[in-house]
């Protein structure tokens, strides 16, 4: 009994999988707070646990669903792909965390106990393993985390009852279960009684057909008993098996979840039947829905909470659908295994795509050669089929499941066509995908990971490569080259990024193969910690002490993990908004890039802008336009006056598509997609300022090293030469000879060293400093001039920085050294509280990350312009800044004008003490702010986990110069 986890079978004593559904039974909740005891070896507490005479009133108090690993015992591990244990299967150490678990529990006096009925106990997940005992007699047990098991109690049911599960931490599931995610054991899904009529209908599957060409459902649903299906709305009622062909229904869609409420009756019972009617196929080689090309726009969804681990309530995930409808997003792929079933209700009621994936993945045998891969081996048929069986048994009738995954980096192996043939004959309604066997014999999408733009332009040609191992030209090659194509993950969110979604989204949009693509991934996995001193952070791999982990690599969504969303999501929401619109001329061209809905939910408006105010606003008349049309109308105030911009301002058109009524994800209002268009000339310098003093103070105070140590009054550091930012993640590539940040680090861009070679002054408002900065141990530098120039009330400087030295030094990784920045550092007084400016924002915005930025005036907080990366990185750059403004109490306002653009970043510590801190809250006011006013930074991209940044997004070796005025627009208080 004790070796049950030791061995590749899935479960024994457990009822069939079936569907989940709700009815109008009772169903008792055993959720809440059960007796636990964690015992260091798989022995547990021995018989103890399931003998009634236990006495079980010392046993600590867990609550149930969760990780007791997140309740005081022991700690969560992180692995991105390695097991924590010797690979040795299907075998597992004998120090083995188990925790016994023993709940009492009577049945309520209303329940009845004596009819034909019968009681199911139901699991919705318990990881790694369960062994479950009722009233002291075994029940059987299970595996297969994230999937349910049921038993039937009914003989061993009575009103005073205990409940005993054993669950170990590992089992032979867990070399199956070995996703890039925290480890975390425990009954972490609810626990239930539920109470089956006699007659009731145990299992039913709905199908419901949709044609494209009639408009006609066709609907049927075949249930192991016999029962009755009514829909109020349609007047219908049909015997289960019964097939009915219904006139002129709405299909379902993501676009528009429309859901025809059935009834199904059998045996007293009313079973609630959310029906979608909807197609799935795909026709010479195109995905199609309800007879129409349909495009994914996805994330990557793990079950997250910082502090709950993967068990989540209703409301959480909730949030989670209605933060993705949000965001434009209308696709989720459950990476990587089925959800709680209720996420599946919400996707069905609010309208997401879902990519349904089994809890299947054997990663860490890489390490292993891939030798034993259980995906190959025939002892481990039964458990990856059973994992099969029960996510497709339970969430068969979800209209938003669209496409079953038969899991997750796995490789290739004997086991997937068993698996394939079981799901085609069981489900021949949903499309299959799987990524990592290169033959894609067993997938009806070719699919890989993290593809270059280059690469993935090629795929999009249906002229890539032919993958290794597979011959060009063979019958696997040929079928291959004509499925539709399914980008599974793309974009690594982890830390300061993704970059280049637009450049993707470009090649995504431009051809007919593509079905889809999903970012890795929605939301961070870190954890809440607690220093010492009380203040919580988030903790991820690396910071528990125990080898191997995966470090930070869980910090990779466009979500932070208290669901507080990253700039990564808002840029995601521009460059996926499914309207797109241009200027052709003196038209505006609205795209509505939708598959299944015209554009009569959205109200669009205009409103017209000079130097970020406002000046004029209105409505758009849009005819209507199909799904994948376009139309085209007159620009606003085309005829009157025509809008113009004055000579020395900056004129911007805004145009915004919002839904035009409340739907249930978001109010009326609520922007679906916009752009902009500049109006007049583009700026070429600076614009007017408005408040300029004549300060009584002199503007600016050198030293006799020709440094500026004074700017109205106020003292100041610098400006020096920054080269540097504090690494992001990306930076770091995949580590290795990858890694740029080491080779900035190891050239010493991080450590420049500046030298004044000649300070001039040509006329006393007219000063000239040259001279060298670059690190020690190379010859790599920048030749600087620094030229000030004082005018009425201004002071302008002209920054020339001239590479010379060798930035090619041999020793330092793949890369030439490139710098990460091009800028100048300014310390200011910490009092400088306030920043406005006018550019692209709020959010933070880089060369390949921008697409966000609302160009026009914005203003907050200091504190406001960092984003929180819990992992502290160069953050809260602003591109193409025309002009920023500090202000402070006591402090004279400083107005800075870039010619006609800068970047800046301002905060509390400077780049070095950004790049030191390993969490958040180790950032600690250095008493200054720091400024930058940078000709620009690279680009950030993903190279986290693909490929290298782009040629286009890194800083060019070249001579750089700009301008920026600097206007006292206040006097010291
Ligand atoms: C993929 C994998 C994900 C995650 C990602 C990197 O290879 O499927 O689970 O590990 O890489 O964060």
């Amino acid at each position: 009994m004790s070796e049950f986890h030791q061995l590749p079978i899935p479960g024994s004593g457990r009822r069939r999988p079936r569907a989940d559904f709700i009815s109008d039974t009772e169903s008792i909740s055993l959720n809440g707070q059960w007796r636990f005891r964690l015992c260091p070896t798989d022995q547990g507490t021995g018989d103890q646990v399931y003998r009634p005479e236990t006495v079980d009133d010392d046993w600590d108090l867990i609550t149930v669903p969760g990780h007791w690993v997140l309740q005081g015992h022991g700690d969560p591990l992180y692995t991105n792909t390695a097991f924590p244990f010797p690979i040795d299967p299907p075998r597992v150490p004998h120090d083995n965390p188990t925790g016994d678990h023993r709940l009492h529990f009577n049945l309520p006096d209303s329940s009845p106990t004596d009819d034909d009925g019968r009681w199911l106990l139901r699991f919705q997940g318990v990881d790694s393993c369960a062994t479950v005992w009722l009233n002291g007699v075994l029940l059987g047990h299970s595996k297969g985390s994230r999937l349910p098991f049921e038993f039937d109690v009914t003989d061993r049911i009575s009103t005073h009852n205990l409940l005993a599960v054993r669950v170990h931490r590992w089992s032979s599931g867990s070399y199956l279960e070995d996703q890039d995610m925290w480890w975390l054991p425990g009954i972490f899904r609810d626990v239930e009684l539920l109470r089956r009529p006699a007659e009731a209908i145990d299992d039913f599957f709905v199908h419901a057909d949709y044609d494209p060409d009639t408009s006609d459902g066709i609907l049927r649903v075949d249930a192991d008993r016999p029962g009755r299906l009514r829909i109020d709305e349609l007047d219908l009622t049909i015997d289960t098996s019964e097939q009915v062909r219904l006139p002129a229904v709405e299909p379902w869609s993501a676009e528009r979840p429309r859901l025809y409420r059935g009834v199904l009756t059998a045996g007293g019972e009313e079973i609630s039947v959310p029906i979608g009617f909807r197609r799935v196929e795909i026709t010479d080689g195109r995905f199609m829905i309800n007879g129409r090309p349909t495009y994914l726009r996805g994330v990557n969804r793990h079950e997250h909470d910082p502090d709950h681990g993967r068990s989540l309530d209703h409301d959480t995930m909730r949030a989670d659908v209605i933060m993705m409808k949000q965001a434009g997003i209308n696709a989720v792929r459950t990476a990587h295994y089925p959800p709680h079933p209720e996420f599946l209700r919400l996707c069905d009621e609010y309208g997401l795509w879902v990519v349904d994936e089994s809890d299947i993945e054997t990663h860490g045998f890489i390490y292993a050669g891939w030798r034993g891969n259980p995906i190959d081996e025939e002892d481990w048929r039964d458990a990856l089929l059973d994992r099969t069986q029960r996510m497709v048994e339970r969430d068969k009738n979800h209209p938003s499941v669209i496409i079953w995954s038969l899991g997750n980096e796995s490789e290739g192996g004997r086991n997937l066509a068993v698996i394939e043939e079981w799901i085609r004959e069981r489900d021949p309604s949903r499309p299959l995908h799987y990524e990592r066997d290169r033959s894609y014999r067993h997938s009806d999408f070719s699919s890989v990971m993290y593809p270059s733009l280059e690469d993935l332009a090629a795929i999009g040609r249906r002229e890539e490569e032919t993958p290794p191992g597979i011959e060009p030209g063979s019958v696997d090659d040929l079928r291959r080259r004509r499925l539709p194509f399914l980008l599974c993950e793309y974009a690594h969110a982890m830390g300061n990024g993704p970059g280049s979604l637009a450049d993707y989204q470009r090649i995504l949009t431009g051809h007919d193969r593509f079905a889809g693509a999903f970012v890795w991934e929605w939301i961070d996995h870190g954890l809440t910690g607690r220093t010492g001193d009380g203040q919580t952070y988030l903790r991820h791999g690396g910071d528990i002490d125990f080898q191997p982990n995966g470090n930070r690599y869980c910090l990779d969504g466009l979500l932070f993990a208290d669901r507080t969303p990253s700039p990564g999501l808002a840029e995601l929401q521009k460059v996926i908004q499914p309207i797109s619109i241009d200027r052709i001329g003196n038209r505006l061209e609205i795209s509505n890039e939708r598959d299944h809905t015209d554009l009569a939910d959205l109200r669009f408006r205009w409103c017209f802008t000079v130097d970020g105010v406002e000046q004029e606003q209105g409505t758009l008349d849009v005819p209507e336009c199909a799904p994948r049309s376009r139309v085209q109308i007159p620009m606003p105030r085309l005829t009157e006056p025509e809008l113009t911009a004055p000579e020395d301002g900056e004129g911007w058109l805004s145009v915004t598509a919002e839904l035009a009524h409340d739907r249930p994800w978001a109010p009326a209002g609520h922007r679906v997609g916009w752009q902009q268009f500049p109006i007049g000339p583009a700026r070429t310098g600076p614009g007017p300022v408005a408040a300029r003093v004549t300060p009584t103070t002199p503007i600016a105070r050198f030293d006799a090293k020709g440094r500026l140590v004074q700017l109205a009054g106020v003292d100041v550091d610098g400006p020096t030469l920054d080269l540097w930012r504090a690494p992001i993640e990306n930076d770091h590539g995949q580590g290795g000879r990858n890694d740029r940040a080491q080779v900035w680090h190891k050239v010493g861009l991080d450590r420049v060293l500046h030298r004044v070679d000649d300070v001039e002054w040509l006329s006393q408002d007219h000063l000239v400093v040259t001279g060298r900065s670059g690190p020690a141990s190379q010859t790599l530098a920048f030749r600087t001039r620094w030229e000030w120039t004082l005018t009425a009330g201004q002071l302008v400087l002209d920054l020339t920085a001239d590479p010379i030295g060798d930035w090619d030094p041999t020793g330092y990784g793949d890369h030439h050294v490139r710098p990460p920045r091009v800028g100048m550092r300014l310390g200011l007084p910490a009092g400088y509280r306030q920043v406005s400016w006018f550019g692209p924002g709020p959010q933070e915005s880089y060369r390949d990350s921008r697409e966000a930025g609302w160009i026009g005036r914005h203003q907050g907080s200091v504190d406001d312009l960092q984003t929180p990366y819990p992992v502290p990185q160069e953050n809260g750059n602003h591109v193409d800044v025309r002009w920023l403004e500090l202000s402070g109490a006591d402090l004279p306002s400083l107005r800075f004008d870039g010619h006609p653009v800068i970047d800046f970043t301002a905060r509390r510590w400077t780049s070095e003490a950004l790049a030191a801190a390993a969490h958040r809250h180790e950032l600690v006011d250095s008493g200054r702010l720091w400024l930058n006013l940078d000709h620009g930074q690279q680009g950030v991209g993903s190279a986290a986990c693909g490929p290298p940044l782009p040629e286009c997004h890194l800083l060019p070796l070249q001579t750089y110069h700009y301008r920026i005025t600097i206007t006292p627009t206040g006097e010291r208080a």
